[in-house]
């Protein structure tokens, strides 16, 4: 062979592999396991100690009015459908900072969805990433999982459903790519 052809070969090669790495083995459409839990936030106001399940433990900087660098840390209620009222299906645990520079709201979460024996499955999965609140409905890594969610990797789709005051609710749409 010509070394023409040998490096026209090689080149043809190296292009063909780089597809994006989603058409190799991912499908977004057709999730290994999905489901959907409401999580309910009720932040600490100062008078609410019996029912708060959030609190800001950090208070912003006075970098901006957009509460850059607030830590808020949570151990809030998960329910299979929007009634706060409803059985308790699991927690979710953990914390967000706000980091918003520019007028707006952006925060960055680490959160595990803990499921014991009163959901259909046990385990957890820890979903981390940029939250970027304003946009209604946003994706977040789901970076691993234990129990039944063993190496579980995916995507949690999240969309605030209400916002109050001291109350809010997402719905956590899980979808799992790696089961
Ligand atoms: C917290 O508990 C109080 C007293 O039971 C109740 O009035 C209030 O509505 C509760 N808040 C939420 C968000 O459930
Ligand atoms: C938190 O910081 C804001 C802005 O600097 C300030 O207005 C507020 O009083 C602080 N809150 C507490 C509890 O220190
Ligand atoms: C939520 O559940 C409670 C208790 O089961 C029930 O009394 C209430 O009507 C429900 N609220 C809604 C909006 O469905
Ligand atoms: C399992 O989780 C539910 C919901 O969070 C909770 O009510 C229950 O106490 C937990 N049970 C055990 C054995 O931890």
């Amino acid at each position: 062979m010509s070394q023409k052809l040998c490096s026209i070969l090689f080149l043809v090669f190296v292009i063909s592999s780089f597809r994006p790495i989603q058409s190799r083995k991912y499908n977004p459409k057709k999730p290994c396991k999905r489901f959907s839990v409401h999580m309910h936030e009720i932040l600490f106001d100062g008078n609410n100690a019996a029912n708060a399940t959030a609190a800001v433990a950090v208070n912003q900087t006075k970098l901006n009015s957009y509460g850059f660098g607030e830590f808020t840390v949570f151990n809030d209620k998960l329910t299979a459908d929007s009634n706060l009222s409803s059985p308790s299906v699991g927690r979710g645990q953990g914390f967000y900072v706000f980091n918003m520079r520019t007028p707006g709201f952006n925060a960055w979460v680490g959160l595990s969805l803990v499921f014991n024996n009163s959901f259909k499955y046990k385990g957890t999965l820890t979903i981390t990433g940029a939250d970027l609140i304003s946009q209604g409905t946003r994706d977040i890594p789901i970076v691993g999982g234990t129990g039944d969610f063993f190496m579980a990797r995916g995507i949690a789709t999240i969309t605030t459903e209400f916002e109050g005051d001291t109350y809010f609710r997402l719905l956590i749409d899980v979808k799992l790519y790696e089961c």
